[in-house]
C-alpha cells in the first residue's frame, strides 16, 4: 500500500506517520507513506497556495492549479496501481471500519488531499477527486489529522504491519462489536480484581466470556449497534437474545459493598427470594417451590454471622449465605467426590435482586463469598444448585467451580431434592 499525503504541513504529518508501528513497517517496505508539499507546486513568485473567495465572504480558498500540479507530479511518480484520490472534507461520507477495509481491499494507492483555511476550489474537487471522506460532523482546521488517521487505520490492515491478522479482526467495530474488557498485570490494582474466567487459561471458556462482554457493552455503549446484530449460529443467536434481555438491569455505578446482614434487612431478603421464587417457576426449576427459604433460616443465619448482603450504594442488591458448618447432606455425593483433605464453607443461599439480573452482580456476589471464605481462613467453596437451574451452574462454571456429583437436600420435602453439587478450590 502507498499512500500520498498532500498537505502544508508534510513535517508534522510525517513526524507521527513515522513512528511506532507505522514507522517501522514503513522502514521493511510493507507500506510508504510519503507527505507532498504543496506549496512547492505554486506557479507564483510568493509561492502562494490560497486566494480570496469569489463573491466575498470570509478567509481563502486553496487555488485549484498548485493542487492539480501536486497531484499530477505524485501520479507522474506512481503511474500504475488502483489508485483513489480522496479529499477530506467535513462534506464527506463519514469514516468507518468499513471504509478503512474497502480502502485497503480495493486500491492501492491512495492520495489524500489536506485542505486548509476555507476550504479547496470547488473545480479542483470536480475535476480530480474521486471521493470525500469526512472524520465525523465537526470541523477541522485542516484535513491532516483526517489524513493522519486513514492511512493510520488502512495502513494497520496491510498483512505484516501487525503481527498477527487477530490483532485487527478481534477489535471494535470489525464485525459490529465493540471489544471486550482487557486487563493487564497486576491481578488485583485498588481492590478490583481480573476476572476470574482470564486468569485460568480455559481458551474455550475465555472466548465465550469475550464474546458475551462484546454483546454487553455494544448494547449498553452503541445502542445503534446493537440493533444490526443477527447470527446465523444457534448458540450466538441464544446469546444474543439473552444479552438483549439483560437490557434493563440496572447498571452498577454505584460503588459495592458487602456486610453481614442484620434483622432490619429480612424485608429486603424477603423480597429478593419471592422474586428469585417466581424466576425459578417461570424456568420450571423445582426448587425454592416450598416455603424454603423461610425468615426462621434467615434469622439463624443473621445470628450466626453468616447471612450477608450486598449494598448497590445504599441500596439491597443481593444476599447469600455462607456457613462454615458441616453439612451433612453433602457426605453422601454420588457419581463423583469431592477433592480430599480440605476444610470447605458451603454457599447455601444466594440471590440477586430481579432489577439486577443481568448487570453482572451475580459474578460479584461470588467475589465476595470468595473474599468471605478467604477471610475465614478457607480455601474451598461447596454448593449446590437443582439439574434445571441453567443460568446458575452457567454462573458457577463460569467463576471456576466444577461440576463434582451429586448429592439429595432435605429441607424442601415434597419436592425434587435430588441437586448438582459443586466445589471451587482458591488459590492460595
Ligand atoms: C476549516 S475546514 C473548511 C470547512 C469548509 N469551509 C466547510 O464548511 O465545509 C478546512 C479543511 O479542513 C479539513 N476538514 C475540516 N473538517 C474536516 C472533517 N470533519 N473531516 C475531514 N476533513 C476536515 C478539510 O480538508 C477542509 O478543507
Amino acid at each position: 500500500m502507498r499512500i500520498d499525503i498532500m498537505t502544508l504541513f508534510p513535517d508534522t504529518v510525517n513526524a507521527v506517520l513515522h513512528e511506532s508501528i507505522l514507522g517501522r513497517a514503513a522502514k521493511k517496505g510493507i507500506v510508504t507513506i510519503n507527505c507532498v508539499q504543496i506549496r512547492d507546486y505554486t506557479e507564483n513568485k510568493q509561492n502562494q497556495v490560497d486566494d480570496y473567495p469569489y463573491g466575498g465572504g470570509w478567509g481563502c480558498v486553496m487555488m485549484a492549479q498548485p493542487l492539480k500540479s501536486c497531484l499530477d507530479a505524485i501520479v507522474a511518480a506512481c503511474p500504475e496501481g488502483r489508485r483513489r484520490v480522496i479529499y477530506l472534507s467535513p462534506q464527506g461520507q463519514p469514516y468507518t471500519q468499513e471504509t478503512a477495509k474497502r480502502l485497503k481491499r480495493d486500491y492501492d494507492h491512495l492520495v489524500l488531499v489536506c485542505g486548509h483555511y476555507e476550504g479547496v476550489d470547488e473545480r479542483f474537487i470536480e475535476e480530480c477527486v474521486d471521493e470525500e471522506i469526512s472524520l465525523g460532523d465537526f470541523v477541522l482546521t485542516g484535513g491532516e489529522i483526517a489524513a493522519m488517521a486513514i492511512a493510520d487505520s488502512v495502513c494497520r490492515l496491510v498483512p505484516g504491519v501487525l503481527s498477527d491478522e487477530q490483532c485487527y479482526t478481534g477489535e471494535s467495530h470489525w464485525d459490529g462489536l465493540l471489544e471486550y474488557p482487557q486487563y493487564t498485570r497486576p491481578e488485583v490494582w485498588e481492590g478490583r480484581a481480573v476476572p476470574e474466567v482470564l486468569l485460568n487459561g480455559d481458551h474455550a471458556r475465555v472466548e465465550r466470556w469475550r464474546f458475551r462482554k462484546q454483546l454487553e457493552r455494544t448494547r449498553d455503549k452503541r445502542p445503534d449497534m446493537f440493533q444490526k446484530l443477527s447470527y446465523t449460529d444457534k448458540e450466538d443467536r441464544k446469546l444474543l437474545e439473552e444479552v438483549r434481555k439483560g437490557k434493563d438491569a440496572k447498571k452498577l455505578t454505584e460503588p459495592l459493598s458487602c456486610r453481614p446482614a442484620a434483622a432490619e434487612d429480612l424485608a429486603d431478603i424477603r423480597r429478593i427470594v419471592d422474586d428469585a421464587r417466581a424466576s425459578l417457576k417461570k424456568l420450571g426449576v423445582d426448587q425454592w417451590q416450598g416455603p424454603y427459604p423461610e425468615d426462621r433460616h434467615f434469622l439463624f443465619d443473621i445470628e450466626r454471622g453468616e447471612c450477608f448482603v450486598i449494598l448497590h450504594g445504599a441500596e439491597t442488591a443481593a444476599f447469600f449465605t455462607l456457613s462454615t458448618r458441616h453439612e451433612d447432606t453433602y457426605d453422601a455425593i454420588t457419581d463423583g467426590k469431592w477433592s480430599e483433605g480440605l476444610e470447605a464453607c458451603v454457599l447455601h443461599r444466594a440471590a440477586v435482586a430481579k432489577e439486577y439480573r443481568g448487570s453482572g452482580l451475580s459474578g460479584q456476589l461470588l467475589r465476595f463469598v470468595e473474599q468471605q471464605c478467604r477471610a475465614w481462613g478457607y480455601r474451598c467453596i461447596r454448593t449446590d444448585t437443582h439439574k434445571k437451574n441453567k443460568p446458575m451452574q452457567k454462573l458457577l462454571r463460569e467463576n471456576g467451580y466444577r461440576y463434582r456429583g451429586n448429592i439429595k437436600i432435605v429441607c424442601e420435602p415434597g419436592h425434587d431434592t435430588a441437586r448438582q453439587a459443586y466445589e471451587k478450590v482458591l488459590k492460595k
